[in-house]
């Protein structure tokens, strides 16, 4: 009979890290006599971070004393205290090999159903004073899991604990938690967990994610899909020089450069919504520029167009404006990028804000090449006529589509431009007025432009019925953080590091989306913590290879890991929390 040895509760703590505080809610201390388990929580029980943690279907941790013992004498450890793994019971049986999804426990006066194995994050790590645990946990099949509460009630240490019934497949907590991070994700696995009703919602989108792969075939690319989007591996290593083709002004302050092959082949069809990055080398400039640009052509086009906003002051794009010529050839790295038009039958809605218009003219192109039935809306926000770029191009496109509808907004229209015939909305889009023409909720949008547009129309969009998973959008510039629980944020720009670590440097480290090439010194472990030095923004969970979620595309250059992940990441992309630079490489933060 399976007993309940400990109860543990504890509330969220500021907690001192890496030089970070982070909030907490992984110390968790035993508690004596009866304590209520409700639905969120138990009483006087809370998570610090809700994105990860908590709520109806993660309401209840629980770990084995079985795993107890078996981390003691792997780690060599005899100070652990019931608790110490984040759990709120600590039990005797129902080892994770032997437990089901879906299988309902009577404990004390409360019932509970097993809804998924626990959420691999840096801070069980923390707690035990072992970084790689969120890895060790997954690696050695003994995640623990999260419970659901189906009927309120008291529980204490000592109750014994009743299997009321078994989840129907009978697919274990061990056996799951191996399907989602572990390689395989075979499939008549992943539809066998798919049809367990009481898995939570968050890990049926994970593993419809890889079975949606293992349908397209997509899965051959590598890395997991159920954990992470990568950008599709790309047509070649590092950067390849292409020859300027063409440069043609678009409006007042942007111009396109065709790109083609220096020996005039085609080159390899890119998808809609990718982007180019390239590696300048202008005069004055102590290392390389590299940018990035979105291919604003038409996919599958034997040559690639990008379209550059001539930035006052910017190093870039002035020097593209004027030192490029027809002829010169410059460093490419291939198309990436993970803003990619889906396949679908549904509304797409196109809303861009300026420059932000070349990704999704991209898209455009490709709907049009294939003579789309979809109904797709164009809607564009620009100063005025003269600083409207593609309005010829767009119209042409548009009158191709059997549903294509276009909408444009001047913000400062001048004398010349027409009021209902060269554009619709005389200022902005208001959010009201994106309200007002009622888009399609089954549509996905596709979103570029300045960080306020974006924010505001997300924000229109979602109040006009779009679920948030249909809103997508790209950003000219770094990616927003995601350092989970980490309450002391910084809000510097990327910089060099303050004090490097002693010895001699090594390659360089080149983050292309937030401008800076610093050197690699062997004291900063991994990529993720030189990234950090440098306040270079970027995601990350486990730090130990499990998640995925720090997954970045690689420009350049290779990696190293130490420890490997658990399953590799996409091809062409790196997993920075276990990996280091060999030599110099480029990666798209
Ligand atoms: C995925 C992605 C896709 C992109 N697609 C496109 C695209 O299709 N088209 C496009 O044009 N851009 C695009 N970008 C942005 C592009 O990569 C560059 O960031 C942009 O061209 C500016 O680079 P720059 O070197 O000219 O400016 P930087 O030198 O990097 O300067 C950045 C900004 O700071 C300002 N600045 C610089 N120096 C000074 C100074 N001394 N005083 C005041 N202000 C200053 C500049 O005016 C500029 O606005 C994209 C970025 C990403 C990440
Ligand atoms: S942060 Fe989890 S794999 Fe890197």
């Amino acid at each position: 009979m399976a007993a309940l040895v400990a109860v543990n509760v504890g509330m969220p703590k500021d907690v001192p890290w890496h030089g970070r505080t982070t909030r907490t809610g992984i110390w968790k201390s035993p508690v004596a006599g009866p304590v209520m388990a409700r639905r969120l929580n138990l009483d006087g029980d809370g998570q610090g971070d809700l994105a990860g943690h908590g709520g109806e279907q993660r309401a209840v941790l629980v770990y084995q004393l079985s795993s107890y013992r078996h981390w003691q004498e792997y780690l060599e450890r005899d100070d652990f205290t019931y608790g110490q793994f984040g759990e709120n019971l600590t039990v005797d049986g129902l080892a994770d090999d032997e437990v089901c999804i879906g299988d309902r426990y009577g404990i004390g006066g409360a019932v509970f159903e097993v809804t998924q194995p626990r959420v691999t994050c840096y801070r069980v790590g923390l707690r035990l004073g072992e970084p790689q645990m969120a890895a060790l946990l997954v690696s050695h099949r003994r995640p623990g899991f999260y419970m659901r509460v189906l009927t309120e009630g008291p529980v204490r240490a000592g109750d014994e604990i009743v299997k009321i019934s078994s989840g129907p497949e009978e697919m274990t907590v061990a056996e799951i938690d191996a399907l989602l991070y572990l390689p395989g994700h075979a499939r008549p696995q992943l539809e066998r967990a798919l049809r367990i009703p009481a898995l939570s919602p968050g890990w049926k989108t994970s593993l419809r994610a890889l079975l949606d792969d293992a349908d397209h075939g997509s899965g051959a690319a590598g890395g997991n899909r159920g954990l992470t989007t990568s950008s599709p591996p790309p047509a070649w290593p590092g950067f390849h020089r292409l020859e300027v083709a063409g440069i043609e002004p678009e409006s007042a302050s942007i111009f396109s450069l065709t790109l083609a092959a220096v020996d005039g082949e085609p080159l390899p069809a890119a998808l809609p919504g990718q982007f180019l990055t390239i590696r300048l080398r202008p005069d004055a400039q102590p290392s390389p520029v590299i940018r990035t640009y979105s291919l604003s052509g038409r996919p599958g086009a034997e040559t690639y167009r990008i379209s550059i906003k001539q930035e006052p002051h910017g190093v870039a794009s002035t020097y593209l404006r004027q030192h490029v010529k027809t002829g010169d050839v410059l460093d490419v790295a291939a198309p990436r990028g993970t803003f990619l038009l889906a396949d679908a039958d549904t509304p797409v809605l196109l809303l861009s804000a300026g420059v932000g218009a070349t990704p999704v003219l991209a898209m455009l192109h490709a709907l049009a090449a294939e003579r789309s039935q979809r109904a797709v809306w164009w809607l564009h926000a620009a100063r005025d006529g003269e600083n409207h770029p593609f309005a010829d191009e767009v119209r042409a496109l548009l009158s191709q589509l059997p549903a294509g509808r276009s909408f444009l907004a001047y913000s400062r229209p001048s004398d010349a431009d027409r009021p209902g015939v060269d554009y619709t909305v005389g200022g902005r889009f208001t959010p009201e007025w994106i309200r007002g023409l009622e888009p399609p909720r089954d549509a996905d949008a596709y979103l570029c432009g300045p960080s306020t547009f974006m924010r505001d129309m997300t924000g229109a969009l979602e109040a006009a019925g779009l679920p948030s998973s249909r809103i997508h959008t790209e950003v000219f510039g770094a990616r927003s953080a995601l350092t989970p629980g980490v309450v002391t944020g910084s809000a510097r720009a990327p910089h060099q590091p303050a004090a490097p670590p002693g010895g001699r440097p090594g390659p360089s480290v080149a983050f292309a989306r937030s401008g800076l090439t610093v050197p690699w010194h062997p004291g900063y472990g991994t990529l993720l913590e030189l990234a950090e030095a440098c306040d270079v923004p970027v995601r990350w969970s486990c730090r130990t290879g499990t998640c995925h979620t720090c997954e970045t595309a690689l420009l350049s250059g290779r990696v190293e890991y130490a420890p490997q992940p658990l399953e590799p990441p996409a091809g062409g992309s790196a997993l920075i929390c276990c990996s280091t630079p060999p030599a110099d490489v480029v990666l798209d933060l």
